[in-house]
């Protein structure tokens, strides 16, 4: 297996600098198409960033979210501190942000813990994480917040919206505090979009878009492993620029092969979620509607990329959101386009169209 070293993302890393050298003022969204790099390029900025920053990373990703608890737990790493044999635990904010510069989870002891959930009220985690987080400045350092896969909280039912109490604690902590820079990483676009919509976010968020390698930093990927001529042209045409496939093809024998049988796979996997369509009567949630699908609107939306590979819309639609939910198409709700998920899906729907 070779190992495979981070690749380019300059004007990406450019601007999260440029955003990292300014005072916090506003929330940032990193988005993207699924395994785009996403979570690579916070991983690899979190590594080259100076000292004076202390980054909190908190990948919602592995947690189990159930509940509002459950939330407001996967914030937090219990603190101890190893002192000889014997663990003494931290007791105060001073010794819970004294080691702390790239962790995992906000520190925390037993006693913050309890405050934390008295009440059953985001208020106490919040101002919690307020007082932290000052602590961290007063020892001369940023704080910087990243929450990864932060659609997750989506799933999370609490009395009134958590989405909603959570962002605007971000502004709080952004805006008018001026006190920690705030990333939310998420390849759920639907999600930002109703993010958005539920927490006021005008003129308060920005938004970087990470997506698949263009064409000339896919061809130095592909340089740096020796692909022949042929094999880079291959890689191109079925993969594109998506980082995961990229890598996948530099670690096998034979690449050619190899891009004709992820297709395969590919189009049957999307085959099966539309064709599905035709015998059972699917509902999804839409604006707090239970919708019936409508298999000729699928088809409809998936003639678009005969000849195209992006579209512009003008509303979100039930299908759509059944599409993008199936992870087949990429709502970039930014810039109000509409385009398969990566390259290797854009092939699957053009053979799949085709005998529709
Ligand atoms: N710039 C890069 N250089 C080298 N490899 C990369 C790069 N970006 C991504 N990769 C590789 O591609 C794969 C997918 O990347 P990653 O998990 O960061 O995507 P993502 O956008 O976070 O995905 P998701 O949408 O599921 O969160 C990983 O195995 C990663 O190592
Ligand atoms: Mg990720």
């Amino acid at each position: 297996m070779k190992r495979i070293a981070f690749h380019d993302r300059e004007r990406e890393i450019k601007e999260i600098q440029a955003i990292l050298d300014a005072e916090p003022s506003l929330i940032t969204f990193v988005y993207g198409p699924i395994n785009s790099g996403k979570t690579a390029l916070i991983h690899h900025l979190i590594e080259q960033l100076p000292e004076e920053y202390t980054v909190f990373y908190i990948n919602l990703r592995t947690k189990f979210l159930s509940s509002y608890d459950d939330f407001i737990e996967s914030l937090f790493e219990m603190e101890m501190e190893t002192d000889g044999a014997k663990r003494k635990r931290k007791e105060t904010l001073a010794e819970l942000v004294s080691s702390a510069t790239k962790v995992a989870g906000i520190p925390i002891n037993k006693e913050f813990l309890d405050y934390v959930f008295k009440d059953n009220k985001p208020k106490n985690a919040f101002s919690y994480i307020i007082k932290l987080f000052e602590e961290v400045k007063a020892t001369g350092k940023q704080p910087v917040l990243i929450l990864d896969e932060l659609q997750k909280i989506g799933d999370v039912n609490v009395n009134g919206s958590l989405i909603y109490e959570l962002f605007n604690f971000f502004i709080d902590l952004t805006k008018e505090l001026h006190l920690c820079h705030v990333f939310a990483v998420s390849s759920d676009s639907l999600f930002i979009e109703q993010v958005y919509s539920e927490a006021m976010l005008q003129g308060r968020s920005r938004h970087l878009l990470v997506d698949d390698f263009n064409e000339v930093t896919t061809m130095d990927f592909l340089d740096s492993y020796n692909f022949s001529d042929k094999e880079k042209t291959v890689a191109w045409e079925y993969c594109g620029g998506n980082p995961i496939y990229l890598v996948e093809l530099v670690n096998c024998e034979n690449r050619e092969e190899k891009v004709k049988e992820m297709l395969v796979l590919r189009t049957g996997e999307i085959n099966q979620r539309i064709k599905v369509l035709k015998i059972v009567n699917k509902k999804i949630l839409f604006e707090d509607e239970e919708i019936e699908l409508k298999y000729e609107n699928i088809t409809r939306i998936l003639n678009e990329f005969s000849d195209e590979e992006s579209y512009a819309y003008e509303i979100i639609t039930p299908e759509i959101t059944y599409l993008a939910r199936e992870n087949i198409l990429f709502v970039d709700s930014v810039r109000r386009t509409i385009k398969p998920q990566s390259r290797m899906n854009l092939l699957a729907i053009r053979e799949l169209i085709e005998d529709m």
